[in-house]
């Protein structure tokens, strides 16, 4: 696991992008692992930003997001099939058909879930996954507890996860107590692993996961398992590790070839 720590959400923003940009004019129909949350939100804008700036094309491109409700109207503002297409799919020329999302709404939970982990497959997995971490250390919808070789599945979420995700609702009544997310499993499959956490408030999942041992209690300790998996923060929520400088040293004396 590669920490990196740096000084605000735009640098990690563009580091996140330029791994991303590299990956697209490598293989122009990579497979994206696309997140919600406010963490991947300035690498949408970043590479929004390259496609109208510099013609970078995601038309090749594959994107699967990583989760969803369960219960939200189809097109609901919140459903996160409607905010990966606002916040990314919408601004740039991915084609509409190559944006998948597990279906929090279908009536056949388990087939539908199922169905997204055989779509994956057909497109021979997932290059490159954007993640952010919970609170509690989830990732995707991950909660403490996860088997640690899950796949996409339904969940319940804990009450600390609907308070922090409350802000994007009316209010935490209407925060779904169900969800579907691809599994730890799924994600460890992706070839590269890009997690991003900033803020104070993350400093404690982010040392449980780096630093503590792998737990199903810390669902992203997983990623100490994961042969590529790179973290992105800002001093903020790098301020619990014990090893900061080591992984300050690090990255400042890497080989500029090297990436991400
Ligand atoms: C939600 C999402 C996660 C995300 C987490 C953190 O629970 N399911 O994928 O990582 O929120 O969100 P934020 O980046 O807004 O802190």
């Amino acid at each position: 696991m590669e920490v990196v720590i740096l000084p605000d959400h735009a640098a990690i923003a563009a580091v996140a992008a330029d791994a991303i940009e590299a990956l697209v004019r490598l293989k122009p129909n990579a497979v994206l692992g696309l997140a919600t949350g406010s963490s991947p939100l300035g690498v949408y804008d970043d590479l929004a930003d390259r496609h109208h700036a510099v013609g970078l094309s995601f038309a090749g491109v594959h994107g699967f997001a990583l989760d969803e409700y369960v219960g939200l109207p189809v097109g609901h503002k919140e459903s996160y099939r409607e905010v990966i297409r606002r916040e990314f799919t919408d601004r740039i020329d991915i084609h509409p058909d190559n944006v998948h999302s597990p279906d929090g709404a279908a009536e056949d939970i388990p087939a539908a879930c199922a169905a997204f982990e055989a779509a994956i497959r057909v497109v021979g997995g997932v290059d490159l996954q954007l993640l952010g971490v919970g609170t509690d250390g989830h990732i995707g919808f991950n909660e403490p507890g996860s088997s640690l070789a899950s796949r996409t599945r339904i969940k319940s979420l804990t009450d600390q996860t609907r308070k922090d995700n409350a802000r994007f609702f009316d209010g935490v009544d209407e925060v779904p107590h169900h969800v579907v997310t691809q599994g730890l499993g799924t994600i460890m499959d992706a070839r590269h692993v890009v997690l991003i956490a900033t803020g104070a408030q993350k400093a404690t999942a982010v040392h449980d996961f780096v630093e503590g041992p792998v737990a199903a209690l810390c669902a992203a300790s997983i990623l100490q398992m994961h042969p590529h998996a790179t973290v992105l923060i800002d001093e903020a929520a790098a301020s619990g590790l014990k090893l900061a400088d080591y992984y300050r040293h690090t990255y400042a004396n890497k080989p500029p070839w090297q990436g991400i």
